[in-house]
């Protein structure tokens, strides 16, 4: 028991320490966005100008926001819809649906919402909450995009594109073959703003 309080301290202090010199988290909390991850998608917007005005956006793993904000100040008379299996607060121009995206449910409602059209942009920054095991948490994340990657190969418009989170590892092989059979183009990319000691990499694919 001692052992553990020990481990916990120090592992928490570290969690803290890191924290304060995080200069995205400190920048997120001076502009009102809701996580640090409001910085990735903007640096990759930056560059491929993927989100664009009057268009229809999918933001998967949406919770706590900082993504739907960042659609749905730039996405002003299109449609955009988010979803998490968490709650989130409301978010300008953004409808926000709390649901598992694997779910049949959960797809019958995305679908709905776009009209059964196609989408001109699917994101996805799912993540598993987390167990305390790193590897199982980035196979099951990893097992997640695969059922997103199906379900955009079905409903992406023809110039359409997704931009999405993986984790290297298990399960990371079997996402860059199903990629490179259906879709056009695909980059990886690691922003600034994800940890380097992160496993995280992102993918941007075109139709
Ligand atoms: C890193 S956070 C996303 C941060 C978000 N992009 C933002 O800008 O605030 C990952 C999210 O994925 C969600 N998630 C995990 N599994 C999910 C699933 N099966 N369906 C929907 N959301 C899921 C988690 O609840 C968590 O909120």
């Amino acid at each position: 028991m001692k052992k553990f309080k020990k481990k916990f301290k120090f592992s928490s202090q570290k969690w803290l320490d890191r924290n304060n010199k995080d200069k995205y988290i400190k920048l997120s909390k001076e502009f009102g966005f809701r996580s640090r991850a409001y910085f990735k998608l903007q640096e990759v917007n930056r560059k491929f100008h993927i989100i664009k005005n009057n268009i229809k956006i999918l933001d998967l793993g949406s919770a706590p926001g900082a993504w739907s904000q960042l659609i749905g100040t730039i996405n002003k008379d299109g449609l955009n819809f988010a979803i998490d299996i968490l709650d989130m607060k409301n978010t300008y121009n953004v409808k926000f649906v709390k649901g598992d995206f694997t779910s049949d449910e959960s797809k019958l409602k995305i679908n709905t919402f776009f009209e059964d059209q196609k989408i001109d942009l699917i994101l996805s920054d799912i993540a598993v909450n987390t167990t305390g095991n790193k590897n199982l948490d980035s196979i099951k994340t990893n097992l997640i995009v695969i059922d997103v990657l199906k379900f955009s190969s079905l409903n992406l418009a023809d110039n359409g594109k997704i931009f999405f989170k993986f984790f290297n590892g298990l399960e990371s092989e079997t996402i860059i073959k199903y990629v490179k059979k259906n879709f056009s183009t695909h980059k990886i990319l690691k922003p600034d703003s994800s940890r380097k000691a992160s496993k995280e990499v992102y993918m941007l694919c075109s139709c």
